[in-house]
């Protein structure tokens, strides 16, 4: 295709805010699909990404578009990730495409996803079109907006298309605005091959799928190509680009973005953003800026019932074949038995997998704490990193530690920022700024990720009633005053409730979880001490009182019908249990007794 007919192009948006709607519209205006064939959502394959409404795995869509000026463009639009924890892979689609649509609903407004995931497309130097979407709702303020996305984001808003995605109007003016303010590739078609990574995943009848922007040369069948970051060498069985089901085709060439099949084994062999090249007379260079994903919060996945440990197995490793990002070493604990130990990219990332490996698999779960990586510095002057609290060496051969920090945005209304400051505050956060846009609340604080991977969401989320909106980026590591609190039941560590705290926090929180604890264990026979420990010393107890007299003697006598119940219902909650040493503990009390509230 003649360079001066393509554009790419992505969508940036805040969740919600009508990405996959617009992209829907784009695709049925142009007759890309079938009408019949139209199904809401296209670009969203996963059913579990349907339901969460989040799209995880990029994904791409060619559109053939006869402009007015009677020309027809090749338009490949790529689907980004929407959410924080997939920031890598957002950053690294923007830079396979030369411009995007800023989709922002005119009913509320920039949000902090919006604001992270514009300041990818600007950092990629994209052409930036805004785009007010949902201008059909009674809510709609389009100039308000506009005006915000000037005040805020600081690019030109006068030129914003008004939007519905849900009618379709202003569809026709996107499409034309694609072609005309949108710059065209560049490349060199006689230059050797080189290509981008942008994106893979796997299919169970074709194998790892490769999503690649061609830079410079062409890619044919047949090709045998080099991953120049991994030096791995593969021939290519095919070639093709979706629209947005596949198509095969004979050879990408300069500023087309498309897909390649090569017999590749797993994910983990592709990296998002390595170069591809010809295996012979490849390019000189590869595009900089590499890095493969890390995973950065970790937490032990244990089956409830022992018997499902190999079920896990392979259900972890069928799941790692389509996800890179996602890491996993088996792990022994003395109370869980045999797990692994899991590492995510982010808590949403986390609670994705864990939900697949319940509902697609059918395992009942336990999940330790999250754990974020500590860099514990020893005596002896060397360095580890800290993945699980249950490592944590004896505090006599620690010298220092350190902690991951965050910068994190929130935007939020007025009437809330009191609560969100506090949040912040009582999470050990420093307010870094605090700016005002329109009656929103704009603050960046400066957290521990470690105070964030729990339930911060959740919290954030409750106390402006849904209304703010959070991002994050990973900013360095810090040294602080942590140490590694046990929880002991019975007199026994149960490893899976070890947590690291800061030291002015161990009190509070420890006397927290033993409370808690105390309400999420079953009373039995005997009694129960419960206590939280750092090191040796017990920073606090309750005791779960013996329970009096068997359950069953409540039931007035003879009634056999209702005393068969409440066995069996005691027998269905026993599933749920697990055993340590003497005492059960309910799956459930190892999440509950690690909120805070
Ligand atoms: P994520 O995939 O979660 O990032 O969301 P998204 O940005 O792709 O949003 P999506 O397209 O799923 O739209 C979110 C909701 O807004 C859906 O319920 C849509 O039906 C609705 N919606 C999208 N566009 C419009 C519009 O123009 N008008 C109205 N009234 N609703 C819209």
């Amino acid at each position: 295709t003649d360079l001066s007919k393509i554009r790419n192009f992505s969508i940036v948006a805040h969740i919600d805010h009508g990405k996959s709607t617009l992209a829907d519209r784009l695709i049925q205006e142009t007759g890309t699909v079938k009408e019949r064939d139209m199904q809401a959502q296209l670009l969203d394959t996963m059913d579990i990404e349907r339901e969460r409404g989040i799209t995880i795995k990029a994904n791409t869509v060619r559109i053939d578009y006869t402009a007015d000026d009677g020309e027809t463009y090749v338009l490949n639009l790529i689907d980004t990730p929407g959410h924080v924890d997939f920031a890598y892979e957002v950053s690294r689609s923007m830079r396979a495409v030369e411009g995007s649509l800023l989709v922002v609903d005119s009913s509320q407004g920039v949000e902090a996803q919006t604001l992270a995931n514009v300041y990818h497309a600007i950092e990629a130097d994209h052409e930036i079109v805004p785009v007010l979407n949902k201008i059909d709702l009674p809510a709609s303020e389009p100039d308000r907006v506009a005006e915000q996305i000037e005040d805020v984001i600081g690019i030109d808003a006068t030129g914003a298309i008004l939007v519905s995605a849900k009618t379709g109007e202003g569809i026709h003016e996107t499409l034309e605005a694609i072609v005309n303010e949108l710059p065209a590739p560049k490349g060199e078609r006689d230059a050797p091959l080189k290509a981008m990574l942008v994106d893979s995943w796997y299919d169970a009848y074709l194998g790892v799928i490769v999503l690649v922007r061609i830079i410079d040369g062409v890619l044919k069948k047949g090709d045998r190509i080099r991953m120049m970051h991994t030096n791995a060498v593969y021939p290519v069985d095919r070639i093709g680009v979706f629209r947005p089901q596949m198509e095969p085709i004979d050879e990408l060439g300069p500023g087309e973005i498309g897909f390649l099949t090569a017999s590749i084994k797993q994910v983990r062999d592709t990296r998002v953003g390595d170069t591809i090249t010809h295996e012979k007379k490849g390019c000189a260079e590869a595009l900089d800026g590499f890095k493969p994903a890390q995973p950065v919060v970790f937490c032990g996945l244990f089956p409830v019932d022992n018997a499902e440990f190999e079920d896990l197995r392979e259900a972890i490793s069928k799941l790692s074949l389509n996800d890179a990002s996602f890491s996993s070493e088996m792990e022994t604990s003395a109370a869980l038995g045999f797990g692994f130990r899991c590492g995510f990219l982010g808590l949403l990332h986390l609670e994705v997998i864990r939900d697949r490996l319940e509902r697609e698999y059918n395992i009942d779960l336990i999940t330790t704490a999250p754990s974020v990586i500590y860099h514990v510095y020893l005596r002896d002057g060397s360095m580890m990193e800290l993945h699980n609290p249950a490592d944590m060496p004896d505090m006599s051969l620690v010298d220092h530690l350190e902690e991951p920090r965050i910068k994190a945005t929130i935007l939020v209304p007025d009437e809330y920022l009191g609560d969100v400051l506090k949040l912040c505050q009582d999470r050990r956060g420093i307010q870094i700024d605090l700016t005002y846009a329109g009656s929103r609340a704009m603050v960046v604080y400066d957290l521990p990720l470690n105070e964030v991977v729990f339930d911060f969401y959740d919290r954030l989320k409750s106390v402006t009633k849904g209304y703010a909106s959070f991002d994050y980026t990973i900013e360095d590591y810090r040294e602080d005053r942590l140490v590694k609190m046990s929880i002991l039941v019975n007199e026994e560590p149960v490893d899976a409730l070890s947590t690291m705290v800061h030291q002015d926090r161990a009190e509070a929180r420890g006397r927290a979880m033993v409370e808690k604890l105390k309400d999420l264990i079953p009373r039995h026979m005997f009694k129960i001490p419960i206590q939280a420990a750092i090191g040796g010393r017990v920073i606090a107890r309750e005791t779960l009182s013996a329970m009096r007299k068997d359950v069953t003697a409540k039931c007035y006598g003879g009634d056999a019908t209702r005393k068969k119940k409440l066995l069996e219902k005691q027998k269905k909650g026993k599933k749920k249990m697990r055993q340590f040493g003497k005492v059960e503990i309910p799956q459930s009390a190892f999440i509950s007794a690690l909120k805070m509230d």
